[in-house]
């Protein structure tokens, strides 16, 4: 097993609280500012000259994050945000008035408005209904005709932490020949995916929570066979074969996802995610995903214990994720939220519950720290 007591020590901010926010954002580990202070600091004392090397580091990372999930590392471009790569897709789409998209209800906006923004263009945006906090396969199955082109959805919803099964979502697009797109920015980092086996086109996630990097970095997938099937709306001279060659104006776009790189990415950003990803990929995300189901397991059963009403679904292993909610008849949010945070407990309010959301570093300790501050 892993030894999640060392790794801790990567991370100041166990320092001061018990930090359960990471489906909101997460906190750096020193091996993360360690690697942003060292390019920042090279580029402060010696300008640009490293500037192949920082460019070797990013190919690290895109290999890195190509790793984490199964991906080869032409499928990958770099985003700032989840939005960003989204939009991507979007945008890249030639769409036909009356063509439509399948989402649901309970989705975060970014995977909302860059599809009703289409609304302009003549297309249509379907939302699924989500029942108990579940967004049924079938229903979603059941809104798309002739005329569906894409199916975006979370991979983990950000209110309720249920987790869609990507499998099957992936099939049924599969089956009426229609793309799927996948905000994952609530679930890679906390749960493992192998897109070899998963039947995506394409994903999009912000590096800023789960995946414990910077702001600003972000990773976009884009299955290999849809590369240059999505139009490059936002191509610019990175997106070129020889980029390298100023005065080369006829240059073709590049036959991999880092046509949809427009220029230079967010170095530091994507080198601090680096050090992030080369975390995972030493422990493992099975290890972590089994870290963060057991950390969750302490969670439900203590909150249960305690007469508390655990809201994210949980009957089945599958459904559930690094997320859980919960409320409590007899207790004001707003008051929960105020002990909570006075016993240095982070979490965060969503809806009618409490989000909590733990990752491989925290303990025992700070799930007790959260129950022992609940009334
Ligand atoms: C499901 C989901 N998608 C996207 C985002 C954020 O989008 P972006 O990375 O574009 O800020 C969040 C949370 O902030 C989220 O919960």
């Amino acid at each position: 097993m892993p030894d999640f007591a060392a790794l801790r020590k990567q991370f100041p901010v166990t320092n001061k609280y018990a930090y359960l926010n990471h489906a909101g954002i997460g906190p750096l580990s020193t091996r993360v500012t360690e690697a942003v202070d060292a390019v920042t600091h090279d580029n402060r004392d010696h300008g640009g000259i490293n500037f192949m090397q920082w460019s070797d580091a990013v190919t690290h990372v895109r290999a890195a994050a190509a790793k984490l999930i199964g991906a080869s590392p032409d499928e990958i471009a770099f985003v700032k945000n989840t939005s960003a790569g989204l939009i991507l897709v979007a945008a890249g789409i030639e769409w036909k008035p009356g063509d439509n998209i399948v989402t649901a209800e309970g989705e975060f906006p970014a995977n909302v408005y860059p599809w009703l923004f289409l609304k302009r263009v003549g297309v249509e945006t379907r939302f699924a209904r989500a029942r108990d906090g579940r967004i049924d396969p079938e229903e979603i199955a059941d809104l798309i005709d002739a005329r569906t082109r894409l199916v975006a959805l979370s991979w983990v919803e950000f209110a309720t932490g249920f987790q869609n099964d990507l499998g099957v979502i992936g099939d049924i697009c599969r089956r009426k020949r229609t793309w799927f797109c996948v905000d994952s920015i609530q679930g890679l980092g906390a749960l493992e995916l192998d897109v070899r086996r998963t039947p995506i086109d394409f994903m999009s996630a912000g590096g800023f929570k789960w995946l414990l990097g910077p702001m600003g970095s972000g990773i976009f997938y884009c299955r290999q066979e849809l590369i240059t099937q999505l139009v490059p709306t936002f191509a610019g001279w990175g997106s070129v074969v020889d980029h390298m060659d100023f005065f080369k104006y006829d240059s073709p776009l590049v036959d991999t996802a880092r046509r949809f790189e427009e220029s230079v990415p967010a170095v530091s950003a994507v080198i601090g995610l680096g050090a992030a990803l080369d975390t995972f990929l030493e422990i493992g995300m099975t290890e972590i995903e089994k870290r963060v189901r057991y950390l969750t397991d302490v969670l439900i059963e203590g909150l249960q214990r305690k007469g508390y009403r655990v809201t994210s679904p949980h009957r089945t292993p599958a459904e559930r994720s690094g997320i859980v909610t919960f409320n409590h008849a007899a207790h004001n949010l707003d008051d929960l939220e105020k002990r909570l945070t006075e016993a240095q407990v982070i979490i965060s309010k969503r809806g009618h519950s409490i989000r909590v959301s733990p990752h491989y570093y925290n303990n025992e300790d700070d799930i007790k720290q959260l129950l022992d501050a609940l009334p």
